[in-house]
């Protein structure tokens, strides 16, 4: 038992050590090895009127989750934002149910094969994927990074992996919280984006048992540095929170069995059980939001303005 002991001491030891090393540097990599190749961003929209942007989206930025086995959803709702012509789509994760079995790993990629080919296509790591070698291979990972930072236009996006120890203390938490720091000093950055699969927030079936944890030792970090708006999954749903500041949107509507509320939350404006996505318009001073349904009815739309 002893030497079990210190073999599974030994092995948690080393993955915090490896996360940590990889972290540092985790922008860098993600520019230059994690993504190769050009970004294609195939049409760039204008809006006319930001409140008729109903089929347009500026410098456009898609954000979806949840996928997991439910394919013909999930068609459906890549082709929808297929034509919409994204420069950059997010997955907020939970992308295949297993992520050991690596057949559900190609039926993924069949789906979202065209998005990926013209849009650059960024994963948020779910409990569905596992520590498991196929997700790291699917999106080209160097060094099993699974938490990063990008900057596109002004947004700062900081991807956290909320399978990983990221409470106070954690190499994870000391990375989350020097990114956040430096991107709120940089002249670069207005507006600040945190993904994560786990929603800090949700009037779903994992806000009372997951949400709890993640925001208490996530929600002082962000609201210290400013972050504008944080994107989870993991509850099958849309919705729209706005607590201290921040909006909380929960999307986890890409495909997967749909979700009922399970008890609404006090800071809750909005809550749909549809399969869904979200776009993001960067505009001047402002981020235009707007979430379409799998007949791409919008079913809400918000701005963030600085
Ligand atoms: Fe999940």
């Amino acid at each position: 038992m002893k030497k079990l002991a210190c073999l599974l001491l030994f092995v948690f030891c080393f993955v915090n050590v490896f996360q940590v090393q990889i972290a540092v540097s985790a922008e860098k990599k993600v520019k230059k090895s994690v993504y190769p190749g050009p970004i294609v961003p195939s049409q760039i929209y204008k809006l006319s009127k930001e409140a008729a942007s109903t089929d347009k989206c500026s410098k456009c930025i898609v954000i979806y989750g949840d996928t997991r086995t439910n394919h013909e959803p999930h068609k459906k709702i890549v082709k929808l934002i297929s034509d919409r012509k994204p420069e950059t789509v997010f997955h907020t994760g939970d992308m295949v149910d297993n992520g050991a079995k690596k057949e559900e790993w190609d039926i993924f990629e069949k789906i979202v094969a065209g998005l990926r080919k013209n849009s650059e296509f960024f994963p948020v790591h779910g409990n569905h994927e596992w520590v498991a070698p196929n997700y790291f291979k699917v999106f080209n990972f160097a060094n099993w990074i699974t938490f990063y930072s990008l900057d596109r236009h002004n947004i700062h996006f900081t991807v956290i992996d909320s399978e990983v120890p990221f409470w106070q203390g954690s190499w994870q938490y000391k990375w989350i919280k020097r990114d956040l720091k430096q991107a709120s000093l940089s002249d670069k950055t207005k507006f600040m984006v945190v993904l994560l699969h786990r929603p800090l927030y949700s009037s779903g079936k994992h806000g009372a048992y997951d949400s709890p944890v993640v925001s208490r030792e996530l929600a002082p970090l962000f609201e210290k540095y400013g972050v504008d708006i944080v994107f989870s999954g993991h509850d099958h749903s849309y919705e729209r929170l706005y607590k201290n500041g921040i909006f909380y949107i929960v999307t986890g509507g890409g495909g997967a069995p749909l979700y009922d509320m399970a008890k609404e939350h006090e800071s809750s404006q909005i809550y749909h059980k549809s399969h869904h996505y979200l776009t993001l318009s960067v505009l001047k001073n402002r981020l235009f939001f707007e979430v379409f349904d799998d007949a791409d009815k919008r079913i809400d739309s918000f701005k963030v303005k600085k």
